[in-house]
């Protein structure tokens, strides 16, 4: 089976809203993509939208945008530099690109309605969709992370950053894996990444 960070067993997914909020920074802190005025940030399955709106203090000088598939979830609404859309990111956006696309703690939850055997297979159309979604010379960061804001800095397992050039190829510019469970998810994805390269 295909282990995917934030699938752990006896965890609780409740987060406060200290966590949601800082989670971008402690998932990616000191590796986060310095981003050139104008940029835009796609942050993929927002849920509530709390992590979408401390992305837009962290990005103050970039346009943030949230997109969740299912309206009931979001709370938050627009505001300054911060949009929300209710859709399908890979479906629904219209062919826009971004200049950072986050997959934060949602790649799992995408892949757990399809049996074992076909989850590998899965993973590599997430990854094309999300390679589609990033801009020439953009970024993909995807996390998996567990756990409230007491122990917020323990509870991530797994973070990579990959960074796509002016020609449709990507580069896997970062990877920390950093429980055991998460390596199986690291090899397919990079083997995903291999298979996607141009
Ligand atoms: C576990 S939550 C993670 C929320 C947030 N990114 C975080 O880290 O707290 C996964 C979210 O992704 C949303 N989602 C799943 N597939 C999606 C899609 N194709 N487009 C937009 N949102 C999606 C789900 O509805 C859910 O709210």
């Amino acid at each position: 089976m295909l282990t995917i960070p934030s699938q752990v067993e006896g965890v609780d997914y409740h987060l406060d809203d200290v966590t949601l909020k800082y989670r971008v920074t402690y998932c990616f802190r000191g590796v986060l993509p310095r981003l050139e005025e104008g940029s835009e940030i796609l942050d993929l399955g927002c849920n509530r939208g709390i992590t979408t709106k401390h992305l837009g203090r962290l990005y103050p000088h970039c346009r943030v945008i949230g997109v969740e598939i299912l309206p009931g979830y979001l709370t938050e609404e627009a505001e300054g530099n911060v949009d929300f859309i209710v859709g399908d990111a890979f479906t629904d956006l219209e062919r826009r690109t971004f200049d950072m696309v986050i997959a934060m703690n949602n790649i799992y939850f995408m892949l757990i309605h399809h049996p074992l055997e076909v989850q590998k297979k899965a993973l590599t159309k997430i990854m094309r969709d999300l390679k589609r979604l990033t801009r020439p010379r953009g970024y993909l960061l995807i996390a998996g992370q567990q756990g409230n804001a007491e122990f917020i800095e323990r509870g991530l397992m797994y973070r990579c950053i990959v960074q796509m050039d002016g020609n449709n190829s990507w580069t896997l510019r970062r990877e920390d894996v950093l429980i055991e469970k998460a390596f199986e998810f690291s090899d397919a994805l990079k083997t995903a990444i291999d298979a996607l390269k141009n």
